[in-house]
């Protein structure tokens, strides 16, 4: 069936879309991204998508072509026109194709930034099997660039990094600095100790997860407790579970990491339950 997209202003047959070879993110990698996930037809976090849109597009003093709140209406039509109960909706917003090839940024005042959403429709999003049966990580070097918190298009290392997965017959990456998990490839990691979540601080070196807010507000609610440090892949193999966390996976258990594998090699009890908890709650404030 062919999709209803949105480019600039217009919503269209995915067939009739177009952009310009000029534009800055087609040879720039120059835009940034938000994917936020639709459970019962509705938007799970879509406020805080919003200001996590904004803060990337100030970083890079990149304009939004739309407000916050016709975001959210272009969002809500095009989950209504294709019939989204369960899914994503994928945003784009690029610095534009000034009509030619420069490093330079194109003056703002003659180039306008480029809008692109698209609808995935992904039934059964929620009950995933990957939940039951847990994810098996590698872990790779991370040599992404130094601004991850900025959630830009620049995705070919991630893409990579999936692919090496792939080869070793895992489902997903983890990605180590100076000896330490930063994030996975497009997650956030956590393990747990205990009554205790273990999850890297916020800070350039990874992406500001909207998952990882909503999850680390709702530990209370798991009797858990939150700690924000670093941890290396081996503390990870010994701890008595792990996760990610993400707006397509929500809360996924890991099981296994560089083929040593967790506990008993099946989810974790704190991992489903704030899987669970996740779920409930974000469906009850979705828009
Ligand atoms: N990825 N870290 C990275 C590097 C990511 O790409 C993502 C999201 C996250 C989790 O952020 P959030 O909870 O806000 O989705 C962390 C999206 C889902 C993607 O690229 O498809």
């Amino acid at each position: 069936m062919t999709r209803t997209v949105y480019v600039n202003g217009d919503y269209l047959p995915e067939t009739e879309a177009r952009i310009s070879i000029f534009d800055r993110a087609f040879l720039m990698a120059d835009g940034v991204y938000e994917v936020t996930s639709v459970l019962d037809g509705k938007l799970i976090d879509f406020a805080g998508h919003a200001v996590r849109l904004q803060r990337s597009l100030a970083e890079l003093e990149m304009r939004a072509p739309c407000t916050m709140d016709e975001l959210l209406e272009i969002h809500r039509e095009l989950v209504r026109e294709n019939g989204i109960n369960e899914g994503l909706v994928y945003l784009q917003i690029t610095r534009g194709a000034p009509g030619d090839r420069d490093f330079a940024f194109p003056d703002p005042e003659t180039t306008e930034p480029t809008i692109v959403l698209f609808t995935q429709n992904k039934p059964g999003l929620a009950a995933s099997p990957m939940a039951e049966t847990g994810m098996k990580i590698i872990s790779i070097e991370d040599q992404r660039w130094g601004r991850r918190d900025i959630k830009t298009v620049q995705l070919l290392y991630p893409s990579m990094g999936k692919m090496m997965a792939k080869k070793a017959g895992a489902d997903d990456a983890w990605m180590v600095e100076d000896g330490f998990v930063t994030e996975g490839t497009s997650n956030n990691a956590y393990i747990v100790k205990g009554n205790r979540i273990i999850t890297r601080a916020l800070s350039t070196d990874i992406l500001h997860g909207i998952t990882r807010a909503a999850v680390l507000r709702f530990a209370a609610e798991a009797q858990m407790e939150v700690e924000e440090r670093n941890f290396s892949v081996a503390e990870a193999q010994a701890a008595d579970e792990a996760f990610i966390t993400s707006a397509s996976s929500f809360v996924m258990p890991v099981v296994e990491i560089d083929g040593v594998v967790l506990g008993r090699g099946t989810p974790g009890e704190r991992t489903r339950r704030l899987r669970e908890i996740y779920l409930e709650e974000s469906r009850k404030t979705a828009v």
